[in-house]
C-alpha cells in the first residue's frame, strides 16, 4: 500500500503545484459558493429584517461606510451583484481547477504509459515469452486510464470536502449550535455506510477488471490467430468462448451498477431525511423566535452543500480503491526485473571463434534441455543443427544471443565466457533470424532497415537481393514503400522469412543465426541465399537450423541433437558414413528425390519435399 502510494506520488513529480493549485482553486470556489448563503442572510435578516448585523468588525465599517443599512435597504440590488460576482468568481475558480487537473493527469498519464512502455521495452525475453499480450496492454491503457481519473477528479474533490467541512461547521456552530448538530445527525451513518459499501464493492470492482483483462486477451489472441482457427473450423468454439467471459463481464458489471444504485438510492434517502430534519426543526424555532428566518434560510442550504461532500465520500473511497488496484497491477509491470544489458563489462572485439564446453540448460521449470553441449567452431565456418522438434536446437542459439542464461559449463567466443560479455554488445554483434519472424506494419523499406541507423537505400536493395526478395518487391505497386501486414500487402510465410533475413543482412555481424529460416522457401531459392551468403560474408560464423539435408550438407561441422543432447557431430562425409539421425534422414530424403525426380511434374509442386544432394 504505502509502496503503491510512493509510486503515484513519484508520477506525480513535476505537475504538484498544478496538483496543489487545482485543489486551491476548488477550496476557492467552495468558498465562493458559502458565501452566498451567507449574503442571503444578511440581506433578509439585517437589510429587510431588524436584527443587528452578526459579521466582523472591517466589514461592518464597510457597510456604514457606504451609508449603513438604509442605504442598503434602498439598493437592494448591491446583494443581487454580490451574489453574481460571487457565483462568476466561482465559475473561474472551477474552469483554473478543470485546466490545472486535466494537464497534471494527462502528464502524470503520458508519463506512466511511457515509463511501462520503455519498462517493458527491457523486460527479458522469458518474460515476454510467457505473459499475456492483452492482459499487458490492459494494463498499459485502461489501467492507467482508471488512475488518472481518479486523479484528475476524485482526488480534486478530496480539496472540496476538505475545504467545506472546514468553512461550513465553524459558521454554523457559531450562528446555532442546536441546529448544527441536528444538521450533523446522520453524517456519521452516511460516512460509516460509504466506508461499508466501499469494502464491499472493492472486490467487486476488482473482479471486473480482472474480467475485462481477460476478455481483451481473448479477443487479442484470436485476433492474432485468426487464420489457426479458421484453419480448424474453429470460429463456434471461439465465438462461445468469447460469449462466455463476454456474458461473465456484462453480469459482475451489472452487479457493480446494481451495487452502486442502492448506494445511491439509500444514501440519497438518508440525505433527504437529513434535509426534512433540518428544515422541521428551522421551522419550529423560526416559528418560535428562538432563530432568525435568515439563519433558517442559510442552514437548510448548508446541509444540502455539507451532505454532498459526504456522500461523494463513497464515491472517491470506491474509486480510490479501484485506483489502488490499477496501480497494484501497473506496480507488479515494474517491479518485473528488467534484464541486466551490464551483466558483462568485456566490449572487446568480436570476431566468431566459439567453444561451447559442457554446457547444460534449463528452463524456469528445470527441467533440462540442453546437456552436457560440447563442439567449437572457428571464425566463417558454418555450424549446421538438425534434430526432431522440440530437441533444443533453438533453445542452443538462445543461449548464443544472450536470451537466457546456461546454467553449467561455458560458452567462450573468441576465448571470452559469453557471461562477462556485455549483452547489448553481444547483441549488436549476434545476428539471428527467428523460426517465427515478425514484421511490423511498417513499409518493406522500413522493415528491411529496423536494425540499422541512417541506412542507405543501396544497403536495403543489396540485403534483399541476397535474400532472393528483391524481386518480389519490385512488383509490388510501391516497391520497397509498400506498407506489410495489416495495412498494405500480405506476404507469404517464404517472403516474410526472406524479408527477416534482409533485416539481419543489413549490419554485418560476425556471428549469424538462422533458426529454420529457409524452411518456407523453395529448395532453389534456399541454395541461391545461401550462395549469395557464402559470398558475401565469408567472415561470420553461421549457425543454420535445418530440416533439410541440402540446406545442411555442406556446412563445415553439422551438429545432431537428439532429446537435449549432442548424438553425432562432423561433416555431411562423416556422417553418411555412421548409423544414426542423419543417415536415416539423408536417405529418407535422397530416396523421396529419386522418387520425385522420376516424375518431373512433381517437382515444382512439392519443392518443400525435394533435396538434392550436394555436387
Ligand atoms: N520458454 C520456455 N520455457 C520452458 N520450456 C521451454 C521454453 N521454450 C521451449 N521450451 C521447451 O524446450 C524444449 C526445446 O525447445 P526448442 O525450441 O529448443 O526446440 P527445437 O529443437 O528448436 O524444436 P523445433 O524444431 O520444433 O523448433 C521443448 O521441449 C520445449 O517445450
Ligand atoms: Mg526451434
Amino acid at each position: 500500500m504505502l509502496k503503491r502510494v510512493k509510486l503515484l506520488l513519484s508520477f506525480m513529480k513535476g505537475n504538484r503545484a498544478q496538483y496543489g493549485g487545482a485543489i486551491i482553486a476548488v477550496g476557492l470556489a467552495t468558498l465562493s459558493s458559502l458565501l452566498i448563503p451567507l449574503i442571503i442572510r444578511i440581506v433578509i435578516d439585517s437589510v429587510i429584517g431588524d436584527t443587528s448585523m452578526q459579521m466582523p468588525g472591517w466589514i461592518l465599517s464597510f457597510f456604514q461606510y457606504i451609508g449603513g443599512k438604509s442605504f442598503l435597504a434602498k439598493n437592494l440590488w448591491i446583494g443581487g451583484i454580490a451574489i453574481v460576482a460571487l457565483t462568476i468568481l466561482r465559475g473561474m475558480f472551477l474552469f483554473l481547477k478543470g485546466k490545472w487537473s486535466a494537464i497534471a493527469s494527462e502528464s502524470f498519464a503520458r508519463r506512466m504509459r511511457e515509463q511501462l512502455f520503455d519498462h517493458l521495452q527491457y523486460l527479458p525475453h522469458d518474460y515476454h515469452v510467457k505473459v499475456q499480450t492483452g492482459d499487458l496492454i490492459q494494463r498499459c491503457t485502461s489501467d492507467v486510464e482508471t488512475i488518472r481519473r481518479f486523479l484528475a477528479i476524485q482526488f480534486i474533490e478530496v480539496g472540496r470536502a476538505f475545504f467545506m467541512v472546514g468553512a461550513v461547521l465553524p459558521i454554523m456552530f457559531v450562528l446555532d449550535v442546536r441546529m448544527t448538530i441536528v444538521s450533523m445527525i446522520v453524517v456519521p451513518l452516511i460516512f460509516g455506510f460509504a466506508i461499508v459499501f466501499f469494502l464491499k464493492v472493492k472486490s467487486a470492482f476488482k473482479v471486473s477488471d480482472e474480467t475485462e483483462g481477460k476478455l481483451s486477451s481473448i479477443l487479442q489472441e484470436n485476433l492474432s490467430g485468426v487464420r489457426v482457427v479458421r484453419a480448424f473450423a474453429r470460429q463456434a468454439y471461439e465465438i462461445d468462448k468469447f460469449d462466455h467471459i463476454n456474458g461473465q463481464f456484462r453480469d459482475l458489471t451489472y452487479r457493480l451498477i446494481r451495487l452502486l444504485a442502492w448506494y445511491w438510492g439509500i444514501s440519497d434517502f438518508m440525505c433527504l431525511m437529513q434535509i426534512g430534519t433540518v428544515i422541521l426543526l428551522g421551522t419550529y424555532l423560526a416559528s418560535q423566535g428562538m432563530i432568525s428566518l435568515g439563519t433558517f434560510f442559510l442552514f437548510s442550504s448548508y446541509v444540502g452543500m455539507l451532505l454532498w461532500p459526504v456522500r461523494q465520500m463513497g464515491r472517491i473511497l470506491t474509486d480510490l480503491g479501484k485506483a489502488l488496484v490499477a496501480l497494484g497491477r501497473i506496480q507488479e509491470i515494474f517491479n518485473e526485473p528488467v534484464e541486466d544489458m551490464k551483466i558483462g563489462a568485456h566490449r572487446g572485439s568480436i570476431k566468431g571463434n566459439i567453444e561451447f564446453k559442457n554446457v547444460s540448460f534449463a528452463y524456469d521449470d528445470g527441467k533440462k534441455i540442453l546437456k552436457n553441449i560440447s563442439f567449437s567452431v572457428q571464425q566463417g565456418q558454418t555450424v549446421a543443427i538438425l534434430g526432431p522438434t522440440g530437441s533444443g536446437k533453438s533453445s542452443l542459439v538462445y543461449l548464443l544471443s544472450g536470451l537466457y542464461d546456461y546454467d553449467e559449463g561455458s560458452i567462450e567466443i573468441d576465448g571470452v565466457e559469453l557471461r562477462d560479455i556485455d549483452r547489448k554488445w553481444l547483441r549488436e554483434h549476434v545476428g539471428i533470424v527467428l523460426q517465427e519472424p515478425f514484421l511490423f506494419s511498417r513499409t518493406v523499406k522500413e522493415n528491411i532497415g529496423l536494425a540499422k541507423k541512417d541506412v542507405r537505400e543501396t544497403e536495403i536493395v543489396e540485403a534483399a537481393r541476397i535474400a532472393a526478395i528483391h524481386d518480389v518487391v519490385l512488383e509490388f505497386d510501391k516497391g520497397y514503400e509498400t506498407p506489410v501486414g495489416e495495412r498494405g500487402v500480405t506476404l507469404s510465410g517464404g517472403q516474410k522469412q526472406r524479408v527477416a533475413l534482409a533485416r539481419m543482412l543489413i549490419k554485418h555481424y560476425p556471428i549469424l543465426v538462422f533458426d529454420d529460416t529457409l524452411s518456407a522457401v523453395d529448395t532453389e531459392t534456399d541454395a541461391a541465399i545461401r550462395k549469395a551468403l557464402k559470398k558475401r560474408s565469408n567472415k561470420a560464423t553461421t549457425f543454420i537450423i535445418s530440416h533439410r539435408i541440402t540446406t545442411l550438407s555442406d556446412a563445415d561441422i553439422i551438429l545432431v541433437l537428439e532429446n537435449g543432447k549432442l548424438t553425432q557431430s562432423g561433416t555431411h562425409e562423416k556422417l553418411i558414413r555412421q548409423r544414426g539421425l542423419y543417415k536415416r534422414i539423408w536417405s529418407l530424403q535422397s530416396a523421396l528425390e529419386e522418387e520425385l525426380d522420376g516424375d518431373g511434374e512433381h517437382e515444382r509442386t512439392s519443392g518443400e519435399f525435394i533435396t538434392k544432394r550436394k555436387g
